[in-house]
């Protein structure tokens, strides 16, 4: 079976002020399903730039990267978000959640990109808040959550369509080691049984000792 991520010599250069200064060197990376890598690295090494490649949201680099089953360059920004859309979810440090929404509002947020039947998207946001440990609190506000809360609401929103591959920038950074922990029993949860790859980047040593594989970032390019 084909992996669901599927880089070969990746180069990513970002130019300004006349200057081009590559960030990532032929960089190759495979991912199976239910595989949770974790892609380790120091502040400014190329992580978040990794992830907007993986994730379709950057199509400015050389190689090729492919994403369950589609090969991303040269697609047009509506190629571009149907494939966001159909096979990510992203989940980030600081949650992203949006706070004059309650839970449930937050978790449903990427339906209004799609079409789907309100009844439907009602039925699924409770299932995922019951998934996460959130189903008790549907109805409250993230600012009156807990981190750990939040991050479980944004995990929820990332699983609203069925994402294939999650892709996470420093998803604990924000969290104490417990809560943290618990995020990443959530996450060995995902890809046990729903079979979801995961691709962590963070600088948190602890987090390598959950994922099925751990890469090391440097200047650009994986350590062997
Ligand atoms: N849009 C951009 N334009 C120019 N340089 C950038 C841009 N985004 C990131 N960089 C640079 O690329 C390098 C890698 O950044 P990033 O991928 O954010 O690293 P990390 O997530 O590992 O901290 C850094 O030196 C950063 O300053
Ligand atoms: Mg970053």
């Amino acid at each position: 079976m084909e992996p669901v991520v599927s880089v070969t010599g990746l180069h990513k250069s970002y130019r300004s002020d006349g200057l081009e200064k590559e960030v990532l060197r032929c960089l190759d990376l495979s991912a199976g399903q239910g595989e949770f890598v974790c892609v380790m690295g120091v502040s400014g090494c190329g992580k978040t730039t990794l992830l907007n490649v993986l994730g379709g949201l950057d199509t400015d680099f050389a190689g090729d990267v492919r994403v369950a089953g589609t090969m991303l360059r040269g697609l047009d920004d509506r190629g571009l978000s149907a494939f966001r859309n159909s096979k990510i979810g992203f989940i980030f440090q600081h949650f992203n959640l949006l706070d004059h929404l309650t839970c449930a509002e937050n978790a449903m947020l990427p339906s209004y990109f799609v079409r789907d039947p309100a009844a439907s998207v009602a039925a699924r946001v409770a299932e995922l808040l019951a998934r996460v440990g959130m189903a008790d609190k549907a109805g409250r506000r993230p600012p009156s959550l807990s981190g750990g809360e939040k991050q479980r609401v944004a995990i929820a929103r990332a699983l609203l369509l069925k994402p294939v591959l999650m892709l996470c920038d420093e998803p604990t950074g924000d969290l104490d080691y417990a809560t943290a922990d618990s995020i990443l029993d959530l996450f060995d949860s995902l890809r046990r049984e729903e079979k979801i790859t995961l691709v962590v980047v963070t600088h948190e040593e602890h987090l390598a000792r959950r994922a099925t594989r751990v890469v090391r970032m440097q200047g650009g390019r994986f350590e062997e």
